[in-house]
């Protein structure tokens, strides 16, 4: 068992679909979460660029002392899981979603939208094959999807999200696949403008929902679940305006009772 709390980071305030999904089935975790917004969206950035934010991120929530870290950021989790160093006591957001689709699909048509870095590296594809070689999968970038959701155009009705959404989603609607990867930690907020352009017969999976699944089953495997039964303490460090933060983040997710402060990476 360990009272330390759990570190969870983003480029901005997606990964606090992770945060929520958590709170949900730990309820008595600590959690400190880390969003990068003066350097939100990381998606249309190089890799090198990438992997330095991202260890970065980690420095950051290792000093505080966190036992176990979530990348709840596809960018990152798909850049890391080749590189060094990253693969201690972290899990990111890339397998677990690969696991839940290939569990989800029965025709084998597995759509993947997320970032531009995201798709490039290739990640998701790879980990679908190695568990499913026979599957078809069909990805496509998104990139404005991160800048929607950061200014808070994400809701059903907002009509210029769900005119960038056909745009992007109707070619691939086109494909008949019938489960379809949320690859990137922001897009579960547009998830009603999305399941109206692809219907009930698209099983849509959120990959930091199973993130915080996978966390789950990781703390209770090696003994680092916290025993306590109070409601755990959520702690929140952005590096731009707490504010913005705030105010942008308050669209999804109630922050009553939590500070947000601003630190420098
Ligand atoms: N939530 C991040 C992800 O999952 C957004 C990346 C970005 O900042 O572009 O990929």
């Amino acid at each position: 068992m360990s009272e330390r709390p759990i570190g969870v980071f983003d480029s901005g305030i997606g990964g606090l679909t992770t945060v929520i999904e958590l709170r949900s089935i730990l309820p008595c975790e600590d959690i400190i979460y880390l969003g990068d917004t003066a350097r939100v969206p990381y998606g249309t950035r190089s890799r090198e660029t990438v992997v330095r934010y991202a260890r970065q991120d980690f420095e950051f929530l290792k000093k505080l002392g966190v036992k176990f870290i979530i990348a709840a950021c596809g960018t990152v989790s798909s850049v890391i899981a080749s590189e060094k160093g990253f693969d201690d006591g972290c899990l990111g957001v890339i397998a677990p979603a690969a696991e839940a689709a290939c569990r989800s699909t029965k025709n084998g048509r597995i759509g993947v939208i997320a970032t531009g870095a995201s798709v490039r590296s290739g990640s998701y594809e790879r980990l679908i094959k190695n568990i499913m070689p026979g599957a078809e999968i069909i990805s496509k970038a998104c990139p404005m999807f991160v800048p929607l959701v950061e200014n808070g155009y994400f809701a059903r009705g907002c009509i210029p999200a769900e005119t960038i959404a056909r745009e992007y989603l109707e070619p691939l609607r086109a494909r008949g696949i019938d489960t379809l990867i949320l690859g990137c930690t922001h897009y579960p907020l547009l998830k009603d403008i999305i399941s109206d352009i692809f219907g009930d017969g698209v099983k849509l999976i959120s990959s930091g929902a199973e993130a915080a699944n996978s966390a789950e089953k990781y703390l209770e495997k090696n003994g680092l679940l916290n025993k306590k039964n109070t409601p755990g303490d959520i702690r929140m460090f952005c590096t731009d305006s707490p504010e913005l933060f705030r105010e942008n983040a308050e669209h999804f997710i109630d922050l009553e009772g939590i500070t947000v402060e601003k630190c420098d990476l």
